[in-house]
């Protein structure tokens, strides 16, 4: 028999999976881990805590499974995107990897605008400067902590230092490199004018490959390590995004997907390059060789839920561990008994400041409209419908820029919940399915290694083989023109607060 392992670095936690060639799931494993704040708007996590989680999944697969590692054909890797990590000439990491949603690089990310020219950097790299990409961060690390800086020999993102710990290959693909804010996206491979206009050594970043080729194989350590057989490949993988977008088989033109997991997407696949000159959304390599996609990306969306249940529903957790259920199933259901419009309470989804369309590190979260009459239930509704606006933001975006879709696929954490998909149906106005599959970007991941060992002809043939969608949910046209007048709304409570929101950043 064939196999192929998945493994997705998230931001909650790393998921491994092993899945046969028709994409039957044969084990599946997710240890988590924390995430440190150590300031307001900081967000940071330790690299080991990923190898550690990597390593003990492996493990894990492979014994609850049974299968032989011998017939794992490949091995594809995951995870969230721009995050940084630094490592000495000894592979030791420097500090901990400054995250994707980490806001902490405003002044960083207007020096690279000033040293490259904003429009020049979007002509070569299809992105402006923005907090989340990996650049400023580098920038930041270099002005902060020159000592720590000076020792730096590599520099890799989550997925790509795991891969180091596989296989010993210092080595990256194009659709996680686009986000770093250094790759010449149009033509797939670094940019040597920004490298130098931000003086940065080359040397110090990985090998770039397309996402289905062979980077590397298991070495005898890491073998010893996760019990994977020695010489097992590892494929280039991909970005979380870029690998949901095959785990759902969002790989040719006219496909869409949206995710509400910690962060929330709305990602399109294009053949051709298209990039907002606004840069409102990001435009980056996509894991099918030769395309691109373009995605809009609210900062906290599962995340918002999961605040709320974190710090406010510890009743509902202690229930539903009783009852063995899922606390947001719990919350889903008191969300669901509240109307549309959560009896006119809105939520701004900013708890981590945000990108698309606002690209303001400084805003933050806020619940309006609050009055006496209502409890946690409106509360519930309220943050689902408010990161589902912010998707409607992302969405609108890509309209304007002539990228259209009357179907998505919903996934993440929050895409399993069906009352979150008629949301999305409702207030985006378009039929919303979501794929068979859990394992999101682990699934895409593993096919993309299935697609470097050989086995597939191409990405898209290979999510032809497997990907299975559900008949879609339809939009209701009442709801939403109900939800269309709170959006309204929500829509103006941004630049109405814009000012507060830098008052407040400058306390
Ligand atoms: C994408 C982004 C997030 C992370 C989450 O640009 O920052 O979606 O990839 O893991």
């Amino acid at each position: 028999m064939n196999y192929l392992l998945g493994i997705d670095i998230g931001t909650s936690g790393t998921k491994t999976a092993l899945f046969d060639t028709a994409g039957g799931v044969m084990a599946s494993a997710v240890l988590e881990y924390p995430m440190q704040q150590p300031e307001n708007g900081w967000a940071e996590q330790n690299p080991e805590d990923w190898w550690n989680a990597a390593r003990e999944g492996i493990r894990r697969v492979l014994k609850t499974s049974g299968v032989d590692p011998q017939e794992i054909r490949g091995i594809g890797l995951s995870g969230q995107m721009h995050s940084l990590v630094l490592l000495d000439e000894n592979n030791d990491v420097l500090r901990p990897a400054i995250l994707w949603c980490d806001g902490r690089t405003a002044a960083e990310c207007e020096e690279i605008h000033a040293r490259v020219g904003r429009d020049r950097l979007i002509e070569l790299t299809a992105n402006p400067a923005l907090t989340g990409f990996t650049a400023g961060k580098i920038l930041w690390v270099r002005k902060h902590e020159p000592e720590l800086y000076a020792k730096c020999r590599h520099i890799l993102l989550p997925k790509d230092y795991i891969r180091l710990k596989l296989t010993g290959a210092y080595a990256t693909e194009v659709s996680d490199a686009s986000g770093m804010g250094l790759l010449d996206v149009p033509h797939r491979c670094w940019s040597d004018e920004v490298l130098e206009k931000l003086e940065i050594d080359k040397n110090l970043l990985a090998k770039v490959y397309e996402s289905p080729e062979v980077t590397g194989r298991i070495t005898d350590e890491a073998s010893a390590d996760t019990g994977l057989a020695a010489g097992t490949i590892v494929v280039g993988g991909a970005g979380d995004n870029a690998a949901a977008a095959v785990g759902t088989g969002v790989v040719t033109e006219g496909k869409a997907f949206a995710t509400i997991g910690t962060s929330g997407v709305v990602f399109a696949h294009t053949d051709e390059l298209s990039i907002d000159p606004k840069g409102r959304v990001h435009t980056f390599c996509c894991a099918v060789p030769g395309a691109w996609h373009v995605m809009g990306v609210t900062l906290a969306a599962g995340a918002s839920l999961q605040w709320f249940r974190n710090n406010f529903c510890a009743d509902i957790i202690a229930d539903a561990e009783k009852r063995g259920v899922d606390p947001y199933d719990l919350m889903n259901h008191m969300a669901e008994r509240v109307p549309e419009g959560a009896k006119r309470l809105l939520f701004l989804p900013y708890l981590m400041g945000e990108r698309t369309p606002h690209l303001d590190p400084d805003c933050r979260g806020a619940f309006i409209g609050l009055s006496a009459i209502h409890t946690r239930a409106e509360m519930i509704r309220a943050i689902m419908e408010g990161v589902t606006y912010s998707l409607r933001d992302c969405a609108e975006i890509l309209h304007e820029m002539g990228v259209t879709n009357r179907e998505i696929v919903a996934c993440g954490g929050g895409g399993t919940s069906p009352l979150w998909r008629q949301m999305l149906a409702d207030v985006l106005d378009c039929e919303v399915s979501t794929v068979a599959s859990r394992e999101g970007p682990a699934l895409g991941a593993a096919l993309l290694a299935g697609v470097g060992a050989g086995l597939y002809e191409s990405v898209p043939a290979a999510c032809a083989a497997v990907i299975r969608t559900s008949a879609p949910q339809q939009p209701d046209a009442a709801a939403g023109k109900r939800y269309d007048a709170v959006y309204e709304v929500y829509r103006s409570l941004y630049p109405a607060l814009r000012d507060s929101y830098a008052a407040l950043a400058k306390l």
